[in-house]
């Protein structure tokens, strides 16, 4: 018996990264698991692998920056499947920027923000796709979701993915996203004064957590395992996907009925800002 069987989820952001470690411990936990991203996908990646996986699981394409697809996506997994027990908001993420008035070229297009033309214009539009993506998005899902969670039974389950940029303490190199963020957290809390008892509603604020982006875009190509760059985590190493997972299926298993409103902290026991200097180094070497 899995602690989440009968359960359905919706995780977003599951074509690569946390959101396929979140997607697969809640299969394993026996979830049925609904991913989605912008570019059609056979499935979730890896979802195969889990025993049973496959069967519960499904990849559908929403680009949570349109709210009318948001609205769309929901509404057919609650055909396809008949409620809603669990939302993760984990798509969303950014890319260093060495000068928060100046967004270079190459940085937009990582980022996958909209172009400008001309600087100035890429670099609000930078700002805006980050707070868009980062904040009202997931906004937009919890209120589409939850409008289906008050109609059921029970407690539903909302997680937001944030980060240690969201620290009160500030995020040079990140400062849209921080600030977007550090509204993630507010407005978990927000929400699960709202929404309770029909929901509850946390927030998961990951240090740097290992990732194909992560090894491409942050992690120094001469140290591709971290070993120096981790240093200042007081763990040495950096978090794990399904670690993220693990702490959702946790947070929906039961175990955490009375957990509600709060932000937990997945980053090694790191210090605000101890990582931002270092993770410019590859961004800027690309430049
Ligand atoms: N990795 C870290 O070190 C770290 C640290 C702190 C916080 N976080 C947070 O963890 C979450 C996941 O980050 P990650 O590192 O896994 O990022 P990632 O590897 O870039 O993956 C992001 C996921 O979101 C999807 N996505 C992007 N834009 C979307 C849109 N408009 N609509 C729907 N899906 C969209 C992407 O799919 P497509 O591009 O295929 O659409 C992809 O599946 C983010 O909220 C990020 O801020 C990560």
């Amino acid at each position: 018996m899995g602690e989440l069987d009968g359960k359905v989820a919706v995780v977003t952001g599951t074509s690569r990264g946390v959101g396929v470690g979140i997607a697969h411990q809640l299969l394993l936990a026996g979830a049925t698991v609904v991913g989605c991203s912008r570019g059609p996908l056979p499935g979730i990646p890896g979802a195969d692998d889990v025993p049973g996986g496959g069967q519960r699981s499904a990849q559908w394409v929403c680009d949570q920056g349109d709210h009318r697809a948001i609205d769309e996506f929901v509404g057919k997994v609650v055909d396809a499947y008949g409620r809603i027990d669990i939302l993760v908001n984990n798509a969303g993420g950014t890319v260093p920027a060495p000068h928060v008035e100046d967004i270079p070229e190459l940085v937009q297009k990582i980022q996958g923000a909209p172009r400008g033309g001309d600087d100035y214009e890429r670099t609000v539009l930078f700002h805006s796709f980050a707070i868009q993506m980062n904040l009202i998005s997931p906004l937009w899902f919890a209120i589409r979701v939850f409008r289906q969670m008050k109609t059921q039974e029970g407690t539903g389950s909302i997680i937001n993915i944030s980060s240690g940029a969201g620290h009160p303490a500030g995020a040079p190199t990140l400062v849209s996203y921080g600030a977007a963020k550090a509204g993630l957290n507010h407005m978990t809390r927000s929400l699960a004064e709202e929404w309770g008892p029909k929901a509850r509603v946390n927030c998961l604020a990951l240090g740097p957590t290992m990732t194909d982006n992560f090894r491409s875009f942050v992690l120094p190509p001469d140290d591709p395992d971290g070993s120096d760059y981790f240093q200042s985590v007081p763990l040495g190493r950096a978090g794990d996907p399904n670690e993220v997972g693990r702490t959702c299926v946790f947070l929906c298993s039961g175990q955490a009925d009375y957990i509600n409103g709060t932000t937990i902290e997945i980053d090694g026991g790191m210090l605000p800002g101890v990582l931002y200097e270092s993770g410019l180094q590859t961004i800027t070497d690309l430049l």
